[in-house]
């Protein structure tokens, strides 16, 4: 039985701080660098999420394809574009938005939402160069 992996990708862009309560201000300037900024900065994310199961025998589909964007746009992006990730969206309150961490939450928003097949992998592309990858262990 082949084990295939379908990825859709779609794009969100949304506000965000990076600031831990649990560092002094002085620390949390050393290890967010810019990113700590008070008000914050914004970035054009682009998601990746990646399916796998075994291509029913039939149509020889893992998911549908159309199905995925739909749960991924209601779970996720129309809940985050266009948001201040810090202050207004509910599923990542209490989280510093990180790439990793959005990652985990975004995991978390799908794993039992899929029409079909097992989520495998979240990929945040927080920019073309920076890349967290959450795989639910
Ligand atoms: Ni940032």
């Amino acid at each position: 039985m082949p084990l295939v992996y379908v990825t859709r990708r779609l794009h969100f862009s949304a506000a965000h701080r990076l600031h831990s309560d649990q560092l002094s201000a002085q620390e949390n300037e050393q290890v967010y660098g810019l990113c700590n900024n008070p008000l914050g900065h914004g970035h054009n994310y682009e998601l990746e999420v990646t399916v796998q199961g075994i291509p029913d025998p039939v149509n020889g589909i893992v998911v549908d394809l159309k199905e995925l964007k739909k749960v991924i746009e209601s779970e996720i992006i129309d809940l985050v574009d266009h948001k201040h990730l810090n202050y207004e969206v509910e599923f990542m309150r209490g989280i510093v938005p990180t790439a990793e961490n959005i990652a985990v939450a975004f995991w978390n928003q799908l794993k039992d939402k899929l029409p079909s097949g097992r989520l495998y992998e979240i990929k945040l592309y927080e920019t073309p160069r920076n890349i967290a990858v959450y795989r639910g262990e």
